[in-house]
């Protein structure tokens, strides 16, 4: 005889969707699609677990339009995942600013949450310093407002292999799921496993003689009237020079973007997003792989003939269409980085070799962890090159566009120009990728290789153009110009300064008094990566910088970094502190902006006397005063 069971006392969730369902909320703050394609996959699993719940999947950008609409529609949330990236300097995604600035900078609510269970999980990448920094706000704020957490935030680490931690964290959601959402006279998918089906576009093939010239490319009209990542503006490229001299084995691109009549705006210190092309020789092997011809002339849908959805993935198709292959290759394809394990499912379910098919499901298994780890991410190894070594897998368009290659995602600079010196033009400083990857593969930066081949328009009538659109910062100089400023920057992240000097120097014309600015900036010798010497030396004569300090690291027997010059600087910069000045970074967050940050901190705990948490409050509070600001990659 079974004993019996035991009466679980369980909180239901309250909101009801008007099916009589329970209402669930997957929302996500995704930058490059890696935690709205989770948000996805949690769906479509949940709405197969559950019978009686309706799985939602929400940008957290388009849930509300204001303030209030955010309250409101929170306040009725009764069960609620988050999927949160962290970008940047420890900044939330584009798509989750608002919410994250409603929420924790907000008035204070008490505990307005207590009806809302939740679980979060963030998506971040241990190398970096403020790893998985929003989630970890969220998780803690949802908490503090009554929020009752159901399982512990999953810290998601990208420099390992995040999607075995998202199904690590996925399997201790699911017992609290079936916990709450689970009738007892409910047998829906209990018991079943559950596979994933294999996204897949709804793709027609379209005949015509001469297909090409009916491409229907990306934003070649410029109708709208603001410009952002869904509506970028065509822009072309109007000065491109090699800013390193011939003697440098590396190569860095100033890049000018014409945006005379655009519409198109920025302000000094703003980025730029840059929709970037592959370049032919990867576009001929991807063709060559999948075996269609490049004109196969089609067009690409995420709905069913009748309009009805596909699947839970967002009805809207990747990317505009019909089109050739060559075009949709081209520019919306990313076919150089490693494929996730989903990528590789999908390939084995179209791989007609046998063993090919059972090498693949292996790699993305849990028996082949090390397998992925090793041969796919430690060698780097691109989808085009799995796809040449297992190269029966040929999967057809729709899959391989739904499933396979991620799409192409938009580059971002510092705009290394102002609108004071350069009203019509975007100005970049781009460093050249070129690696040698574990394989033996030759890494060529998407973006990095378009800008150097590019041709501008005053070489050619027939010039290069991108889709661009301006992402707006808070790098900024101090609104009142006559505080002092320190601005370190070596190599490219010298960009951003170039625009504060121009900015400052459009100031000086204007009449302004400026304060002191000194720049720390490295490079590896003098005579070969030192870019854009002579206009930093002449703002040095005209004023409009008040001390250029260099760090060579290959000129003399030691390497000497930017930080060392602040540490001989020590007083210097701690009487521009003391001075209420600004303190800007800008350039590699791995290494540099963590040196450099230490550095900060001796500086301040040296020469103002104080003990290690002192320094640690004011250091703290020179960045929420917005004037320790860093723009670091
Ligand atoms: P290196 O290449 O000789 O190591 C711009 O890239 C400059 O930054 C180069 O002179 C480079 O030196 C230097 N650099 C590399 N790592 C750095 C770090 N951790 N801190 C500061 N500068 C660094």
């Amino acid at each position: 005889v079974e004993p019996p069971k035991p009466l679980a006392v369980r909180v239901r969730p309250a909101a009801e969707a008007d099916d009589g369902k329970k209402k669930v909320s997957v929302f996500f703050g995704t930058q490059t699609g890696t935690a709205e394609g989770f948000a996805k996959a949690l769906v479509d699993e949940a709405t197969a677990r559950y019978n009686n719940a309706s799985f939602k999947v929400v940008d957290l950008d388009e849930y509300a339009a204001d303030d209030d609409e955010y309250e409101e529609k929170m306040k009725k949330e009764a069960l609620a995942m988050f999927f949160v990236a962290t970008y940047g300097d420890g900044e939330p995604t584009d798509n989750a600013a608002r919410f994250y600035k409603w929420f924790t900078e907000g008035k204070e609510r008490g505990h307005w949450l207590k009806h809302l269970q939740y679980a979060v999980f963030g998506l971040g990448n241990l190398q970096y310093e403020h790893f998985n920094k929003i989630a970890k706000v969220v998780d803690e704020m949802l908490s503090d407002q009554g929020g009752k957490r159901i399982i512990p935030l999953g810290l998601g680490d990208d420099d390992r292999c995040i999607e075995d931690d998202f199904t690590a964290w996925r399997e201790l959601l699911w017992p609290e799921l079936d916990q709450l959402l689970r009738d007892e006279n409910d047998v829906s998918g209990a018991s079943t496993p559950y596979t994933a089906a294999i996204p897949e576009y709804r793709v027609v093939f379209i005949k015509t003689e001469d297909a090409s010239y009916l491409d229907k490319s990306w934003s070649l009209a410029n109708s709208h009237a603001v410009h952002d990542m869904q509506h970028p503006c065509r822009s072309n490229v109007a000065v491109r020079r090699e800013l390193h001299t011939p003697a440098s084995d590396r190569s860095c691109t100033h890049l000018e973007f014409d945006i005379a009549g655009t519409g198109l705006r920025y302000e000094t210190g703003d980025h730029v997003g840059v929709f970037t092309e592959n370049c032919i020789e990867t576009v001929e092997e991807a063709e060559r792989l999948l075996g269609y011809s490049p004109d196969t002339y089609f067009s690409i849908h995420a709905d069913k003939e009748d309009g009805t959805p596909l699947g839970q993935a967002s009805l809207s198709p990747p990317f505009p269409s019909p089109c050739t292959l060559r075009t949709a290759l081209t520019r919306y394809a990313d076919l150089l980085n490693s494929p996730k394990k989903s990528a590789l499912v999908a390939l084995a379910a179209h791989a007609s070799e046998p063993n090919e098919a059972e090498r693949l499901r292996f790699l993305a298994s849990p028996a082949g962890k090390d397998e992925y780890s090793q041969w796919i991410v430690a060698n780097q190894r691109s989808l085009l090159e799995v796809m040449a070594e297992l190269p029966s897998a040929k999967p057809p368009l729709g899959v391989f566009f739904a499933a396979i290659a991620p799409l192409l995602q938009p580059r971002y600079y510092s705009i290394s120009s102002s609108p004071r010196m350069a009203p019509t033009r975007i100005h970049v400083t781009c460093a050249l990728v070129d690696e040698t990857m574990p394989t033996g593969r030759i890494h060529k930066g998407v973006c990095s290789t378009w800008m150097k081949n590019s041709v501008p328009s005053e070489e050619s009538q027939v010039c290069s153009w991108a889709p661009i659109f301006v992402r707006q910062s808070n790098f900024k100089l101090p609104a009142d110009p006559s505080l002092p400023i320190i601005m370190i920057g070596p190599g490219t992240g010298l960009a951003p300064f170039r625009g504060f000097l121009q900015e400052r120097w459009g100031l000086k014309e204007g009449g302004m008094q400026l304060g002191r600015a000194i720049l720390f900036f490295g490079c590896r010798n003098s005579k070969m990566d030192f870019i854009y010497k002579d206009e930093l030396n002449n703002f040095v004569e005209t004023g409009v910088l008040s001390e250029l300090i260099i760090a060579f690291s290959r000129e003399g027997p030691i390497k000497e970094y930017v930080q060392h010059k602040m540490t001989e600087k020590a007083s210097d910069i701690w009487n521009i502190i003391s001075q209420g000045g600004y303190v800007y970074v800008c350039g590699d967050a791995k290494g540099m902006a963590r040196d450099v940050h230490k550095v900060l901190h001796t500086i301040c705990q040296e020469q103002g006397s104080l003990d290690s948490s002192k320094t640690e409050s004011l250091v703290k509070s020179l960045q929420t005063e917005g004037r320790y600001l860093r723009d670091v990659w």
